[in-house]
Order: C-alpha cells, then sequence, then structure tokens
C-alpha cells in the first residue's frame, strides 16, 4: 500500500505532436483529497496532460507521479486506483446501460455495486437501454458511472460536462461533491468558470501547454480583482472568469 500526500506529481512535463508542442513544461502539484481544475483554452495541453497522467499517452519528457507511483513502475496497481472519463468517450451502442457497467467493473478487482453506480448517476430507469439510445447528458452520467464503478481514489474528469443542460449539469456536480467528501481526489478541466469556482480547491490555468497561474478561486481573483473594471451594476465583482481573459486574452479558442 503506498501512502502519499500528493495525488499527483508532475514536473517539468513535455510532448509533442510532431511539430506542434502541445505540453512545454508544466508543472503540477495536487495533494490527495483536493478537487483540482485545469482550465484554458481550447489547445492548451489539458487533455494531453491528463492522458499522460492516466498511462494512455507517452510523455516525451518529464516526471509523472500519480497517487504516489510511476506508470513505469507500478501501472497495474495504478490502473486500479484510477477513475477515467475522456474527453471524448466512446461507449458500444449496442450495449445496455447495465452491460456497459458490467464490462467496466470487469476491468477492476476491487470496485462498487453496479446497480449502485447506475442509480448514483441516475440511469435507473435506462437500466435496459441500449446505449445508442440515451440522451447527450445521459450518455455522459454513463460516462461518469464507467469511471467510478472501480470505486477509485484519484477520478479524471475531462469537461464532464460540456454540452449539458443546467440539470444534468447540477446533477454532475453533486455526484462530484459526494465523491469528493469521502477524501478522494478530483482532476477535472472545465471550460465553465462557475463550475470550476464551485468544484474546485485550486485551479490551474493552462495556455500554451504551461501553467500560468495558479491558486484557490479566490487568490485568482483577488490577484487582478483590483485591475478589472467594475462594470454596473454589479461593482467591482470580479470572478473567475476575468481571470481567465485577463490572462489568455480570449474566451474561446476554436482550434
Ligand atoms: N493526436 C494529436 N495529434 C496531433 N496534434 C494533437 C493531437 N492531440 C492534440 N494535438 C494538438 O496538441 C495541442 C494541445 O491539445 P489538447 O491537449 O487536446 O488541448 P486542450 O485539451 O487544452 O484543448 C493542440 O494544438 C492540439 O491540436
Ligand atoms: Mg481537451
Amino acid at each position: 500500500m503506498v501512502t502519499t500526500e500528493h495525488a499527483l506529481l508532475v514536473k517539468g512535463l513535455k510532448k509533442a505532436y510532431g511539430d506542434v508542442v502541445a505540453v512545454d513544461g508544466l508543472n503540477l502539484d495536487m495533494k490527495v483529497g483536493e478537487c483540482f481544475g485545469l482550465i484554458g483554452p481550447n489547445g492548451a495541453g489539458k487533455t494531453t496532460t491528463i492522458e499522460i497522467c492516466e498511462g494512455l499517452l507517452d510523455r516525451d519528457s518529464g516526471d509523472v507521479e500519480v497517487l504516489g507511483m510511476t506508470w513505469d513502475a507500478n501501472g497495474n496497481q495504478l490502473r486500479e486506483k484510477l477513475g477515467i472519463q475522456l474527453q471524448d468517450t466512446q461507449l458500444s451502442e449496442k450495449l445496455t446501460v447495465s452491460e456497459t457497467l458490467h464490462l467496466f467493473r470487469s476491468f477492476y478487482v476491487k470496485g462498487r455495486d453496479v446497480r449502485d453506480v447506475i442509480d448514483a448517476v441516475q440511469l435507473g430507469e435506462k437500466n435496459n437501454a441500449r446505449v445508442g439510445t440515451l440522451s447527450g447528458g445521459q450518455k455522459q452520467r454513463l460516462a461518469i458511472a464507467c469511471a467510478l464503478v472501480g470505486d477509485p481514489d484519484l477520478l479524471f474528469l475531462d469537461e464532464p460536462t460540456t454540452g449539458l443542460d443546467p440539470q444534468s449539469r447540477r446533477r454532475l456536480w453533486s455526484l462530484i461533491e459526494g465523491f469528493k467528501a469521502t477524501g478522494r481526489s478530483i482532476l477535472l478541466t472545465t471550460h465553465y468558470m462557475d463550475e470550476a469556482e464551485k468544484l474546485c480547491d485550486r485551479v490551474a490555468i493552462v495556455d500554451h501547454g504551461r501553467v500560468i497561474a495558479l491558486g484557490t478561486p479566490a487568490e485568482l481573483i483577488e490577484s487582478i480583482g483590483a485591475t478589472i473594471p467594475a462594470p454596473p451594476p454589479r461593482a467591482s465583482s470580479a470572478s473567475l472568469e476575468d481571470v481567465f481573459v485577463a490572462l489568455t486574452g480570449r474566451t474561446l479558442r476554436d482550434e
């Protein structure tokens, strides 16, 4: 049993795809029990960083320690402890919700009761429905269920709420908060600043493959709050979105 205070330690991480430098000397230090947010424009290198931490992509250089272990030395042990929701989850359309969860459950030695997880993501009524018949929000909740069914210590969520309606988003928020309340760790990316502000203990703003700002949402807001012109009628109420725009120069970057 490995004990560590760090859920993730990333030092000087670099990764290029041919000429495109996706991650350019990125450092992260995430503690056990934290919900840590990676925010940044499209193409900033968030997904590449996460997929390296998940053991799905090889790095070019740098060090990555996950729950006190490395992929090189402890790959099998690590896989048991992680829950992964990819930015683009492709589940088999022909399987039912229940079959999908049983399949993912079979990847882990220990895990949760499949029916409990289905209920936790409120897909009980869809238990026997084929994945191909689910709505976008339901598919997204199923993807999260697949990430939860191994009862992970560390949960990776890459844009879990993109494209969801407000109700589904809030349902996911309470799932994430429930997971966090058990003392376990979450690495989350999102384009929604209100979401990062609500869920994350600390946030790293990533641009061009590097962390350009790091802190609690309140610290980040305070760090630039004074320089934000106060728009009436919400006088001097800077938000995390203001920090994001001030540092990266735009809210949306299409790749
Ligand atoms: N498989 C790939 N092949 C080539 N370039 C890629 C690949 N995946 C990502 N990239 C490029 O790497 C950069 C970082 O992408 P990504 O990690 O997906 O960023 P983010 O998740 O922050 O949007 C972008 O310029 C993207 O186009
Ligand atoms: Mg991404």
